[in-house]
C-alpha cells in the first residue's frame, strides 16, 4: 500500500500570505452524520468535511439503511431513521483510517438488535479497542476483538444494555462518546467521569438534537430510552487543520495569514496557548458563534519563537496538535520539552517516534521519553521522511520543511485526504514550497 502512496517534495517557499478557508471539523462532521441518522426527521449538515474519514462514516450509515444526499460539496441532507430504525448491513463496515468512526460506532452498534463487523485500514487495525469494548462489556455488550485487542470488532447485537457510572482511566472523547451512545439505548442512567475534560461535541450535539443530557467539563450523564429530534448542523472550520498554517506562518519570516472563522472550542485550542507561550503573534478577530461553537478569524504573523516546557495540563487540549508543535519547536530558540503525551503512541501512528525520527533525519537532536520528547532546535537540512501513513505527521513535516535548507521528501502522504483533502494545493497557493511526486 505504501508503495502506491504518493510523496511530497517540500522546500522552503515564499513568505506565507493570504486569507484561507480551512475545511470543516472532523470530530463535528462524524457526529453530525451519526446523530442526524439516528434522529426522527431530516437534518441538513453544512460545512461537512469531505475527508475520507468522515465520508467513510457517512457511507456506513448509508449501508445501515439511512438515505443521505449530497446536494453540493460539504453539504449533506440526512433522512434520519430514528434510534430504532437502523438495518443490518450486508457485510463488514469499513471505517477506513478513523478511530473516531470505529469507536463511536462500537457504542452505537453494540446496542442494535443485529450483528455488525467493523474493520479499518492498516493503521486503524493496529489501534487499541479494549478501551471501548471493556466498558461496553460492563454495560452488557458483546464485542470480540483480535486477541491483542485490535480490530476487526465483531459486535453481537440483540443484547440488553444497562447504564453504568464509568470513570475513564485515560482522557478520551472517543471512549466517552461510545459509552454515551450505548447509554442512549441502555436501561437506567449512564455517566462518564474523565480524568481531564475532553472535547464535548457529543454532549453538545446530543443536546442540540433534543436529548436530555447533563454535562459539565469532565462529566456527562444521560438516561437511556430517549429519542433524537432532527436539527440542522453548521460545522466550524477544523482547528486541527488550521494548526499547520498557524505554525507555518509563525516560523517563516515575512508571513501573515488570515484563517477564516476557525472553531475555537476550548477543549481543542491548547496549541494556541502553547504557541503564545512560545512568543507567537496570533490574534483573534471577528469572533462569533457557528453551530453553537465559538469561532474567530485567526490572524497569524511571523514571530521568533522560543522553546518552552509545554504545560502538562495542556496536553489533552492539543492532543492532535503535537506534530505541528514539534515543527514549531524545531524552529524555536532553545529546547522544547513535551511530557504527559503518551497517548500519541497510539494515534494513527506512534507520533512521538515518527516526529522524533523525522526531525533527526533533518539534522536535529530529539530525546524521546515514554510520554514525550525534548526537541533541540537547530538548522534543518533535507532528507527523506516517513510519514508512516499518518496525515498529521505528513503535514507537520511539510511545515517544518519551510525552514529547511535542503529538499524534504515526505513519503506516504495519501492519508492527508482523511482529514485535510486539498492541503497541498492550499499550502502551495499561500507560498509553501510543496509539490507532489508519484
Ligand atoms: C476525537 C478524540 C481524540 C482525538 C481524535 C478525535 C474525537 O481521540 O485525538 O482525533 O472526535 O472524539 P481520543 O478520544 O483517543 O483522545
Amino acid at each position: 500500500m505504501s508503495q502506491a502512496s504518493p510523496c511530497w517534495i517540500a522546500t522552503a517557499g515564499r513568505p506565507l500570505r493570504g486569507t484561507l478557508d480551512i475545511p470543516g471539523d472532523k470530530s463535528v462532521s462524524h457526529r453530525a452524520v451519526m446523530f442526524a441518522a439516528l434522529a426522527d426527521g431530516t437534518s441538513t449538515i453544512d460545512g461537512f468535511l469531505e475527508g475520507e474519514d468522515t465520508r467513510a462514516t457517512a457511507a456506513i450509515f448509508a449501508r445501515l439503511g439511512v438515505r443521505i444526499q449530497t446536494p453540493s460539496p460539504s453539504r449533506r441532507i440526512v433522512h434520519g431513521v430514528g434510534v430504532d430504525g437502523l438495518k443490518a448491513a450486508d457485510g463488514p463496515l469499513d471505517c477506513g483510517n478513523a478511530g473516531t468512526g470505529m469507536r463511536l460506532l462500537a457504542g452505537l452498534l453494540a446496542a442494535q438488535p443485529f450483528d455488525s463487523v467493523l474493520v479499518g485500514d492498516e493503521s486503524l487495525s493496529r489501534r487499541p479497542m479494549r478501551r471501548v469494548t471493556g466498558p461496553l462489556a460492563r454495560m452488557g455488550a458483546r464485542i470480540d476483538t483480535e486477541p491483542d485487542g485490535t480490530p476487526p470488532l465483531r459486535i453481537h447485537g440483540g443484547q440488553t444494555l444497562h447504564g453504568i457510572d464509568y470513570v475513564l482511566p485515560v482522557a478520551s472523547a472517543q471512549v466517552k462518546s461510545a459509552i454515551l451512545l450505548a447509554g442512549l439505548y441502555a436501561q437506567g442512567t449512564t455517566s462518564v467521569t474523565e480524568p481531564h475534560p475532553t472535547r464535548d461535541y457529543t454532549e453538545r450535539m446530543l443536546a442540540a438534537f433534543g436529548v436530555d443530557i447533563e454535562f459539565s467539563p469532565g462529566f456527562a450523564r444521560l438516561r437511556g430510552g430517549q429519542r433524537l429530534r432532527a436539527t440542522d448542523v453548521a460545522v466550524p472550520a477544523d482547528f486541527s487543520s488550521a494548526a499547520f498554517f498557524l505554525v507555518a506562518a509563525s516560523i517563516v519570516p515575512g508571513s501573515e495569514l488570515r484563517l477564516r472563522q476557525v472553531g475555537l472550542n476550548p477543549r481543542r485550542t491548547g496549541l494556541l496557548q502553547a504557541l503564545r507561550l512560545m512568543g507567537a503573534d496570533i490574534r483573534e478577530e471577528n469572533a462569533g458563534e457557528h453551530g453553537g461553537e465559538p469561532v474567530a478569524d485567526l490572524v497569524v504573523r511571523y514571530a521568533p519563537l522560543r522553546g518552552i516546557e509545554v504545560p502538562v495540563e495542556l496536553a489533552p487540549d492539543m492532543i492532535d496538535e503535537f506534530p505541528a508543535l514539534f515543527a514549531a519547536a524545531a524552529c524555536a530558540e532553545g529546547p522544547t520539552v513535551v511530557r504527559g503525551a503518551a497517548e500519541l503512541r497510539v494515534k494513527e501512528s506512534d507520533r512521538l517516534a515518527a516526529m522524533a525520527t523525522g526531525l533527526r533525519t533533518l539534522g536535529l537532536r530529539v530525546d524521546e521519553t515514554p510520554d514525550g520528547a525534548t526537541i533541540h532546535p537547530g538548522a534543518l537540512g533535507g532528507g527523506t521522511i516517513e510519514s508512516h501513513a499518518d496525515h498529521r505527521s505528513a503535514m507537520a513535516f511539510a511545515v517544518a520543511a519551510q525552514r529547511a535548507a535542503g529538499e524534504v521528501r515526505i513519503r506516504d502522504v495519501a492519508n492527508v485526504a482523511t482529514s485535510f483533502p486539498g492541503f497541498d494545493r492550499l499550502a502551495a497557493g499561500c507560498g509553501f514550497g510543496l509539490r507532489g511526486e508519484g
